[in-house]
């Protein structure tokens, strides 16, 4: 036992030796190796924690502008003016290292049209986590803010999430949905956080960004669009000019949604308004394939078409634009199949 102990050791002796005269230069040499590799390591994630864990570093939040691009160009169906803003907006402020303000968008549309939906690509194209990222907020009002007694308590509530959230990561995104349900007072209370200011209370939230979503100003968009439809014109051939009139002013004038009392819009806090045009029928055919596709369902035209068909269209005599958008096609395929 002990001889082949000793023998053994010798072994390594003479192994060792072939390289280098005593054994101390290579076991300091494998200290200084291990030693460089763990520091190469743990430079690359200076704690590697960050690794598994999700931080408010670049190996999470990194806008990716070809999978945005590709994402609104293959999933995103009937929206080609929305689609164009979205990809400018979010791309020339995420390569900008030094925005003025935080990024505003104001998503308007009919129900059912892709405004959640799109802000889920744009979350996935900055997020590695995408909407399940701990970076990105969601509020509905009903949710969140249901009772208009407690507005009070909602207000310095949000100031105090938005204020928290930015402070932990500066790449924060908060989406607000319903927005036209919001109580005016609580948007105006979040009003300083998307203003041109360096720092608040040596807070900066200008990496941040808000998007807005509401169905004001859908009327407007169809007016618009139904008028496209009977001058013959193609739907392709509307521009974000044709819509953004109509869009503001019915956004302005309408004493019910909640963006009307604000200074929001007069003192220009919203970067862009992306209006969402009303779908078509082909349009739900897409929606109707391509939830097949997430399924991985064989894509099945006929019963898309049957999907499709059944649904209910707008306005009765002509049957142009679905009632519903591409909502409610997931479930229907359930039935479906
Ligand atoms: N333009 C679209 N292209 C592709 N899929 C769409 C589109 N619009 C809607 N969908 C599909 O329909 C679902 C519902 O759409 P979404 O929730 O985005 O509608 P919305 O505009 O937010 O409506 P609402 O105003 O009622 O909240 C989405 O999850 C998506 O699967
Ligand atoms: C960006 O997205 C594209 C398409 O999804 C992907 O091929 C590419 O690897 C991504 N780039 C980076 C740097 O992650
Ligand atoms: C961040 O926002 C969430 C709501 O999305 C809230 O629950 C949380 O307390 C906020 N974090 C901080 C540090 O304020
Ligand atoms: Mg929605």
């Amino acid at each position: 036992m002990k001889l082949r102990h000793y023998h053994h050791h010798l072994l390594l002796l003479l192994l060792c030796c072939s390289f280098t005269e005593t054994i101390e230069p290579i076991s300091t040499s494998i200290a200084v190796g291990v030693a460089a590799a763990l520091t190469g390591f743990l430079a690359r994630y200076q704690n590697i924690f960050h690794y598994f864990q999700e931080c408010c570093r670049p190996e999470w939040i990194s806008f990716n502008k070809t999978a945005l691009q590709a994402d609104l160009e293959s999933k995103l169906f009937g929206q080609h003016v929305a689609s164009r803003i979205i990809l400018k907006a979010v791309n020339g402020f995420m390569t900008n290292d030094n925005p003025k303000k935080p990024l505003v968008l104001s998503l308007h549309g009919w129900t059912g049209t892709g405004k959640n939906f799109v802000s889920g690509l744009i979350a996935d194209s900055v997020y590695k986590e995408g909407m399940d990222s701990r970076f990105v907020h969601v509020f509905t009002s009903e949710l969140h803010f249901p009772h208009a007694s407690q507005i009070d308590n909602y207000k310095s509530q949000l100031q105090q999430w938005i204020k928290g959230n930015v402070t932990n990561c500066e790449r924060s995104m908060f989406i607000f949905d319903e927005m036209d349900k919001m109580h005016p007072g609580l948007i105006d209370s979040i009003k300083p956080y998307l203003d041109y200011y360096d720092k608040l209370d040596g807070v900066s939230y200008r990496k941040a960004i808000f998007i807005f979503l509401s169905n004001a100003g859908g009327d407007s968009i169809i007016q618009t669009a139904l008028d496209f439809w009977k001058e013959g014109r193609n739907r392709e051939e509307m521009e974000l000019k044709d819509l953004e009139t109509s869009l503001s002013l019915s956004v302005f004038n309408n004493k019910k949604s909640g963006l009307w009392h604000t200074s929001l819009i007069d003192k220009n806090l919203v970067d862009f308004f992306v209006p969402f045009l009303p779908l078509e029928y082909c349009h739900v055919v897409q929606c109707a394939l391509s939830a097949m596709a997430d399924r991985e369902l064989e894509p099945d035209l006929k019963v898309a078409d049957q999907v499709a068909r059944d649904l209910v269209y707008f306005p009765k005599s002509e049957r142009i634009f679905s009632v519903k958008g591409c909502k409610t096609i997931d479930s229907k395929l359930d039935y479906y199949t």
